[in-house]
């Protein structure tokens, strides 16, 4: 098929000097005073209800930087029957027109769109300008790309032929409607969870995270210019448990491609199964959840290299990724080495608002998520067994801050080196130079989720031990590399156990999903 050929956007620099640092201060400070009204989108059309709830940055929890509109159950409703409308003629759209529209949208928000794009996930989700580069732009723009290619080698998959008989596949959407919830840790995911199944020819309503619903706002204006047609994306903000109630009573669900904790996916999955009965077919289920992603440093592991995978694993968007490293276990002929650089890393962190460009690190998302994280850091503090080697404050007056904190626990099953924290925090467990084949069983043990995972080592055999031992433990297993940052098109990403039903964001395995193969068979 002759489609662009898809290639990774490249990240642009904000460094002091770079040209592109003015403009996105200046966009920043706009942004940030504008009261921004946000509301709804169904069938095309910006729906406004006058019950709403106002937005706040993470990093400056007592100005309001706006407010958004929320769903009633009729809204939910509209927003289903005016998908299943729009599906009568989105479904027969040549597949090269869908994927124009897309490729449109990549190009809306690496040129007009991207400063704004970038500033909304700055100022809503508390992420530093590198962050939002990363993922707001660049990762977005390559899902949208790269999905593109990905369809068109999907369509070009087909049966063998004979003369006298010709078979073809046609990859029709699924009959229904779909439900997209995003998280609201990656403004790309949350672009791409409604993007890649409306692309497939499916029509879909979509539920944002309350705490990203500035950059959501964005992507619906970025779609609509980029000539989604009305109904084929109807997003609808406010009580996840009215609107998912809504969603999944309908007969006509029949996917849900979500992104999330553990529990709610697994808390939906029991709810679809109970409405079986109800649905025109078997939904198609797609997650990706939680993680405790590890690090595994074998004595002949480079301690520099370690420190930075910890630290950088760890701390790199405030340790808010599914893909963070959370817990690590050292080889101990190595481990003052790493300490000792682990150290001086994060001391060299600064901390503080976005708008500052110089920092490395900002806040946490909200409240509920700095309570959480403070009283584990607390109890570390408390806990015998437990040493704080660097970090440990906190501090919300005026943003939800936590400092970069490395725990050392003496017992390999210590509270934070099981429980998923999701925010700065890293704990270690230093080993036995000898015990290296009882610490990757203990990891496996102790691995209830499985997105990523690194080992470090320089002795082939002792990464080939790990890579085996380990098979289970990470959809994503990185070798002499921290287990993050993933890029669309060259490593499709996504866990198994309670991280997820593994089918690879952006890769053709997602696609899949979202299709519902006709054979159709004709002989002469
Ligand atoms: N895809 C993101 C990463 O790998 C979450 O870090």
């Amino acid at each position: 098929f002759n489609v662009p050929i898809a290639v990774n956007e490249p990240v642009r620099e904000y460094a002091p000097g770079c040209q592109y640092r003015e403009a996105i201060a200046k966009t920043y400070k706009t942004m940030y005073n504008s009261n921004l009204d946000v509301p709804m989108y169904i069938n095309g059309k910006d729906v406004t209800t006058g019950n709403t709830r106002t937005m706040s940055p993470p990093h400056d929890h007592k100005h309001v930087v706006g407010q958004y509109h929320l769903a009633e159950k009729s809204h939910v409703d509209e927003a289903i029957s005016t998908a299943l409308e729009a599906r009568k003629s989105w479904s027969q759209v040549p597949w090269q027109d869908r994927a124009a529209i897309f490729l449109k949208a990549a190009e809306l928000i690496a040129g007009p769109y991207r400063a704004k794009i970038n500033a909304a996930t700055m100022i809503a989700q508390s992420k530093t300008i590198h962050q939002a580069e990363i993922d707001a732009s660049c990762e977005l723009i390559d899902f949208l790309r790269f999905n593109v290619q990905f369809m068109t080698e999907m369509y070009h998959e087909q049966p063998q032929s004979t003369s006298g008989a010709w078979n073809k596949i046609e990859y029709r959407p699924l009959e229904g409607f779909v439900y997209a919830v995003s998280p609201f840790n990656f403004t790309a995911i949350a672009g791409n969870l409604p993007a890649c199944m409306a692309m497939m020819g499916n029509v879909v309503v979509w539920k944002p995270s309350d705490s990203q619903i500035y950059s959501a706002k964005v992507i619906m204006d970025v779609f609509e210019e980029a000539g989604v047609p009305a109904g084929v994306i109807n997003v609808v903000f406010g009580d996840p448990v009215m609107i998912t109630d809504t969603v999944l009573a309908s007969p006509d669900f029949s996917g849900l491609h979500f992104t999330g904790s553990t529990y709610v996916f697994k808390e939906l999955w029991k709810q679809i199964g109970n409405n079986i009965h109800n649905y025109k077919t078997y939904p198609k289920i797609v997650g990706e959840t939680g993680g405790k992603d590890f690090i595994v440093a074998h004595k002949t592991a480079n301690p520099k290299q370690v420190a930075t995978a910890i630290t950088r694993g760890a701390f790199e968007f405030q340790g808010q990724k599914c893909s963070a490293a959370s817990r690590a276990y050292v080889s101990k002929s190595i481990w003052n080495e790493v300490k000792e650089q682990v150290i001086a890393d994060v001391k060299s962190f600064k901390m503080g608002s976005p708008e500052d460009m110089g920092n490395f690190i900002t806040a946490v998302i909200h409240e509920g998520s700095f309570d959480k994280l403070a009283k584990y850091i607390d109890q570390a503090k408390a806990d015998k067994g437990a040493d704080i080697i660097v970090g440990g404050g906190h501090d919300k007056s005026k943003g939800y801050f936590i400092e970069p904190t490395v725990i050392v626990a003496e017992d390999p099953k210590y509270t934070t080196m099981c429980d998923e924290l999701f925010g700065p925090v890293i704990t270690i467990y230093v080993f036995e130079d000898d015990n290296y084949s009882e610490t990757l069983k203990l990891v496996d043990e102790t691995s209830d989720y499985a997105l990523t995972g690194a080992i470090l080592a320089k002795d082939r055999y002792a990464v080939i031990e790990a890579t085996k031992a380990l098979e289970n433990c990470a959809g994503n297993f990185y070798i002499n590399d921290k287990p993050t940052g993933a890029v669309v098109g060259q490593q499709p990403f996504g866990g198994a156990r309670g991280s997820g039903t593994n089918d690879k964001a952006g890769s053709i395995l997602n696609l899949q999903r979202w299709v519902s193969p006709r054979m159709i068979k004709e002989t002469f």
